[in-house]
């Protein structure tokens, strides 16, 4: 059975709780979007396009139950612009729900101008778009996948067991739709019969690599290595790493990439020992209203994280802890290319590429 971050039909939405993964499997239901904001928050579901997801599936429920104004179309349209603002609250970093939340205002505010719409009718179309993310999603990782793995084939010399690639954090099934970004091009190199292994570090302090991704890697029969977060650049150079693919929570117009923390030190070491380092970004999380990386907010999270898991005291509790949860790698060390649902790009080509596109806009 495929894994599923999100469990969603009209009226009823369910997330895996990831904060007891690997240990269990439990959906909670998500009945309201002040319910959302929390999950969200505390990192029961976590992952750029998963928050977008499950913050909008929200509204939708709340929407589906009569929420809000039952006959003023402009009431409607305060009312969805309200929820969207308290979601976006939740955690700053990841661009995703910003870019959908300026999405359905739009989308609301055009339809509410539709010559005798009634409230009744532009509900039932805000609830349709919302619920069009979740196939968009999903088809736009497939197509992501897909750029990734022909690029990385046509870049590296590709043994007859297929490539070995380096990873970090979470950007599979659990933190999207389905399928995944940069572990979608994990997968898509694996369907193809191309991919020898992929080393997972495992992403302290919230350990998304070792609970999550070593766990949907196991899941799916992926031949797989676990690794601390220290011997990355030991296996770059000792274990044949050809590539590294990660994920991004913001990429800004010059291509500086806001990624899970120890993702910067892992361009860095991709850099000296001359392997390809790549970021699989859905135009979703690309934020060209931002020049660059310093523009990008990088969330802290609490020093609790550090010196604690799962209750077990790690460290001296009254140390002073920096806990940022991003960093932001600058564009020049993304020598593989940004992956997009629309092809691979060098850096200084993104923002032309989507604005060809009509996917260029951005931010909160
Ligand atoms: O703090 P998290 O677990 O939400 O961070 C997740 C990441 O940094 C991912 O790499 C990113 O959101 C991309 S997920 C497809």
């Amino acid at each position: 059975m495929a894994l599923e971050a999100i469990r969603y039909r009209r009226g009823s939405l369910a997330i895996l709780n990831q904060l007891l993964l690997p240990e269990q499997l439990r959906y909670e239901p998500v009945a309201s979007v002040e319910r959302a904001w929390v999950a969200i928050r505390d990192m029961e579901v976590r992952g750029a396009p998963a928050i977008a997801l499950v913050g909008c599936l929200s509204l939708a429920l709340e929407l589906a139950a009569g929420e809000g104004p039952a006959s003023d179309v402009e009431g409607l349209v305060a009312f969805v612009g309200e929820r969207l603002r308290v979601l976006a609250t939740a955690r700053p970093t990841a661009a995703n729900l910003g870019r959908e939340a300026e999405r359905l205002r739009e989308v609301a505010r055009r339809r509410a101008e539709g010559e005798g719409v009634t409230a009744e009718a532009l509900r039932e179309s805000i609830i349709e778009h919302i619920e069009g993310l979740l196939a968009k999603d999903l088809e736009d990782n497939r197509r992501l996948g897909a750029h990734g793995a022909g690029d990385i084939l046509r870049r590296v010399p590709v043994p007859p067991g297929g490539v070995t690639l380096l990873t970090h954090c979470n950007t599979g099934t659990l933190a999207t739709a389905g399928y995944g970004t940069a572990l979608g091009i994990v997968r898509a190199l694996h369907e193809r019969g191309r991919l020898a292994r992929v080393f997972c570090t495992e992403t302290r302090p919230y350990n998304q690599g070792g609970r999550l991704t070593a766990f949907e890697l196991r899941h799916d029969g992926i031949p797989a290595t676990l690794i601390a977060d220290s011997a990355a650049a030991a296996a770059m150079c000792h274990r044949g790493v050809q590539a590294v693919v990660v994920g991004a929570d913001r990429v800004a117009a010059n291509g500086d990439t806001a990624n899970k923390i120890g993702t910067y030190q892992l361009a860095v070491a991709a850099r000296h020992h001359g392997v390809p380092f790549y970021v699989a970004a859905p135009s979703s999380s690309c934020d060209m209203t931002l020049a660059g990386g310093t523009d990008i907010v990088l969330e802290e999270r609490p020093g609790r994280e550090l010196t604690h898991l799962r209750g077990l005291c790690l460290a001296p509790p009254d140390i002073d802890v920096w806990n940022p949860a991003f960093d932001v790698t600058p564009h020049d060390l993304i020598t593989g290319g940004i992956v997009t649902e629309w092809g691979v790009f060098a850096p200084a080509e993104l923002r032309h590429a989507l604005a060809e596109r009509g996917a260029a806009a951005g931010g909160q």
